[in-house]
């Protein structure tokens, strides 16, 4: 009953949501076309990651075994100690295996901060051209938060900007690190986003940018997601500064409009659509929604390459504080494994899971602490099979 009544809630629109579609026409999807059927396995790259990752990983393993996935998971763990063909601590070898199968799930990977090796999950966005992190934000039915009209995605550029990793002392007591934004990574992350709004009945795009003080660098980024807006004109497209986004009235431009409109994330979420974004802005912008709905435990995402890869990863961290303690939510992981399924055209699982976990959350008997109950992560994921 509660199935039924989650799948008339979300309806298509829980489909397109979670659906990853690559809109690049040079980035062709090989894996859609290569496992139409139900029945070949298809393998996939998992990364178990640290602190929770393990216990959440086993839990997405659990639930496609009961719902008798078609997919053969090949395991990759962090190294014990720095591969010198990638200069981390993940092996060449695991990234190769994600380049073979184009598609895999990540756990959570811990880095040290300030401090340490090279950034794992810097590491595999430029080593594997994951130029676009697709967040999907949504209410979900029968979890109450302040607001339960939440609809939005974010799509956070994923190899540049902030997070080029380019920092450097110039003189005792100043460090310089360096925004890199180029023309084509922005147009190519700018191309997604709008592919995404017409491929999934999205109306608007706005880009989110702090141009007025970044003038060159933002700037550049703003030039380019115009250029896009011009090959789609029946998407609305808009320019927010980044802090009247979260909180302010601003101004909008629309279809060479100036209109006025309330866009604060956190007073009128519904007033977002999709939101395409520089690399922080939308690190920070995707944790923000994340708080709308409930928080980090359930919300997934999907990272998008070149030569059409995606991998999956929820937008959590490690959780060192309740790791090894069977209590982590493993919702916003099998959310993206839901999303992996998706982008392999797996819709009948994808489907199934989906509900599956949607029905087990609204039904309320089985949660994890975070959402305010206190089920262990193994009966959680007991209960979501028991829906299957
Ligand atoms: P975090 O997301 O690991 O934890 C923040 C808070 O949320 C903690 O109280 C934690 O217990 C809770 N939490 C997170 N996921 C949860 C889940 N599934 N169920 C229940 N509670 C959950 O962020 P933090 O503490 O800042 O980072 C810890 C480590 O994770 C760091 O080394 C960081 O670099 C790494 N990290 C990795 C990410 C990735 O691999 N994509 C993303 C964010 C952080």
């Amino acid at each position: 009953m509660a199935t039924q009544l989650l799948r008339r809630v979300l309806g298509s629109r829980s489909r397109q949501i979670l659906s990853t579609t690559n809109p690049n026409p040079n980035l062709a999807l090989p894996i859609a076309r290569a496992f139409s059927s139900d029945i070949t396995p298809i393998t996939a790259t998992l990364f178990p990651g640290d602190g929770i990752g393990p216990e959440i990983a086993e839990s997405v393993k659990q639930v496609f075994r009961t719902a008798e996935v078609p997919v053969d998971w090949e395991e990759h763990y962090v190294g014990t100690e720095i591969d010198p063909r990638t200069q981390s601590f993940l092996t060449w070898e695991s990234l190769e295996s994600v380049r073979r199968n184009k598609v895999g799930l990540k756990g959570p990977m811990a880095t040290p901060i300030g401090k340490g090796h090279r950034s794992l999950n810097l590491t595999l966005r430029k080593e594997l051209n994951l130029y676009a992190n697709v967040r999907p934000c949504y209410s979900l039915p029968g979890y109450k938060t302040r607001y339960d009209d939440v609809n939005l995605i974010t799509i956070r550029e994923n190899t540049e900007g902030e997070y080029s990793g380019l920092e450097h002392q110039v003189v005792r007591g100043v460090v310089e690190s360096l925004k890199i934004i180029t023309r084509q990574a922005s147009l190519r992350v700018a191309e997604y986003a709008f592919h995404y709004a017409k491929t999934h009945g999205r109306e608007r795009v706005s880009a989110i940018h702090k141009a007025n003080i970044m003038q060159k660098t933002d700037g550049l980024f703003l030039k380019c997601c115009r250029e896009v807006a011009e090959k789609y004109p029946e998407i609305t497209y808009e320019e927010v500064v980044i802090d009247n986004c979260c909180m302010m009235k601003t101004k909008l431009l629309a279809k060479n409009l100036l209109l006025y409109w309330y866009a604060q994330l956190v007073k009128n979420p519904a007033a977002f659509d999709v939101l395409v974004m520089p690399n922080l802005y939308g690190d920070i912008i995707s944790d923000l929604c994340a708080g709308l709905i409930g928080g980090l435990g359930l919300t997934p995402s999907c990272n998008i390459g070149e030569g059409g890869i995606a991998l999956a990863e929820a937008v959590h961290g490690s959780a060192p504080d309740i790791a090894g303690k069977n209590l982590a939510n493993p919702t916003a992981l099998l959310l993206s494994s839901v999303t992996m399924l998706r982008h392999l055209e797996l819709h009948d699982k994808a489907d199934r899971i989906q509900n599956a976990i949607l029905s087990t959350i609204a039904e309320g008997k089985y949660r994890t602490a975070d959402l305010g109950g206190s089920s262990t992560t193994s009966d959680f994921t007991k209960a979501i099979c028991d829906h299957l």
